[in-house]
């Protein structure tokens, strides 16, 4: 007999023998795999879902990243750190949770790649929610005067957390902290601050212009993704943050360089005194490079990890043929894999990349990037 319990099942099914399949292919000494997918198959039967083995889980989160068409960062992806924290479910454990990964991923400034997979979805009880779309973000004040304190991204996000009891610093800066919103199907959203400890930051300076110090720009060292949903062989994984360490560019080029976010451009071009009267003068890229010059340095010299885009460019073409040599395919993202500075410059500009997605996988969904973004929704109302 056939009831919509079963037709669901069936694409869970095929998805978790296609991902066991996998498994055991790169996995060989993980066993026979008839024994296993007979006994995730009576699970499904039984429960309506699966519970993946610990090495299942550590597989499944690492080929995601492996899988992240829009990462160049990824020639490193076997040595994804995983934290398997399934059994947490309640709010305040989730948070607690995500504020010791911000610790551990840091690690002194040795930033670790790193994951925390909290409970999955269930058939009887929906998995938790992260509402933000990293661990650390900085709020957006919109002024009297119609512009921006902070970032202007996170504006939206920023005014509906404050109507939601969220108390701003009595001086309101551009770089303060907003507060975590983990959501659960009993508990609603609950806001969280976050503990100094957990948020480590570099204020930026430049190697010799002497005034770059004074601008009071700052980024956090670690960028945790955390409104992905990651998902493995049909089980999904909604609250499952993760890192790697800052491409520079992230930073220099984009944070503090769009003209949607900290928009510093001009006010660096200023500084360096370039002539902004006519676009052919290139004062915007003069500027952008100075920028980027400063977020380099200033990690360096603090000990905290990051990279450049031309050796990350190479390391990522040294990943894909080592792909093409596993016989792998391997989805890449021109608009996201080409850096936004001096693109034709690295070696990723030059080519056309396999674009097909792979199993497993990170992905926004529509209601978690809104979330992110508009600090709402709820999930669960
Ligand atoms: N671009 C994002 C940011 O500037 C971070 C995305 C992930 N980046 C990374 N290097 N793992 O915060």
């Amino acid at each position: 007999m056939s009831s919509p319990e079963n037709s669901d099942t069936a694409a869970l099914r095929s998805a978790a023998e296609e991902f066991l399949e996998l498994f055991h292919a790169e996995n060989p000494q993980a066993g026979p795999i008839e024994a296993r997918i007979a006994a995730v198959m009576r699970e499904i039967d039984l429960t309506g879902t699966y519970w993946h083995t610990a090495d299942e889980l550590v597989f499944g989160a690492r080929v995601a990243w492996r899988n992240n068409a829009r990462c160049i960062g990824r020639l490193y992806w076997h040595s994804l750190q995983v934290r398997d924290l399934r059994s947490v479910t309640a709010a305040g454990e989730v948070a607690a949770h995500c504020f010791d990964h911000l610790r551990i991923a840091h690690n002194g400034g040795k930033i670790r790649p790193m994951i925390s997979v909290f409970a999955p979805e269930t058939p009887t009880r929906p998995a938790p929610r992260i509402w933000n779309e990293q661990l650390i973000r900085y709020a957006g004040y919109a002024q009297p005067d119609g512009r921006i304190l902070g970032d202007p991204r996170y504006r939206m996000f920023t005014s509906q957390l404050i109507q939601r009891g969220w108390r701003p610093p009595a001086f309101p800066g551009a770089f303060d902290i907003l507060p975590l919103v983990v959501e659960t199907v009993d508990e609603g959203p609950q806001l969280f601050e976050l503990p100094r400890r957990s948020v480590h930051e570099v204020a930026l300076e430049h190697p010799e212009l002497a005034w770059f110090a004074d601008l009071g720009l700052r980024w956090h060292a670690v960028p945790v993704i955390s409104n992905n949903r990651l998902d493995i062989g049909g089980v999904s994984y909604p609250a499952a943050p993760f890192n790697g360490w800052y491409m520079g560019t992230e930073i220099g080029a984009r944070n503090l360089g769009d003209e949607d976010r900290y928009a510093m451009v001009p006010e660096v071009a200023e500084r360096m005194g370039l002539d902004t009267s006519n676009e052919a003068t290139l004062w915007r890229d003069r500027a952008l490079v100075e920028l980027n010059r400063a977020v380099l340095h200033s990690f360096r010299v603090n000990g905290v990890s990051i990279t450049d885009h031309h050796t990350e460019s190479r390391r990522f073409l040294v990943h894909l043929e080592r792909e093409e040599r596993a016989g792998r395919r391997c989805p890449a993202d021109w608009t996201w894999i080409v850096p936004p500075l001096s693109g034709s410059q690295t070696p990723v500009f030059h080519r056309y990349y396999d674009a097909e997605p792979q199993q497993p996988s990170f992905r926004t969904d529509h209601d978690g990037g809104l979330r992110g973004l508009h600090g709402g929704p709820p999930a669960f109302s």
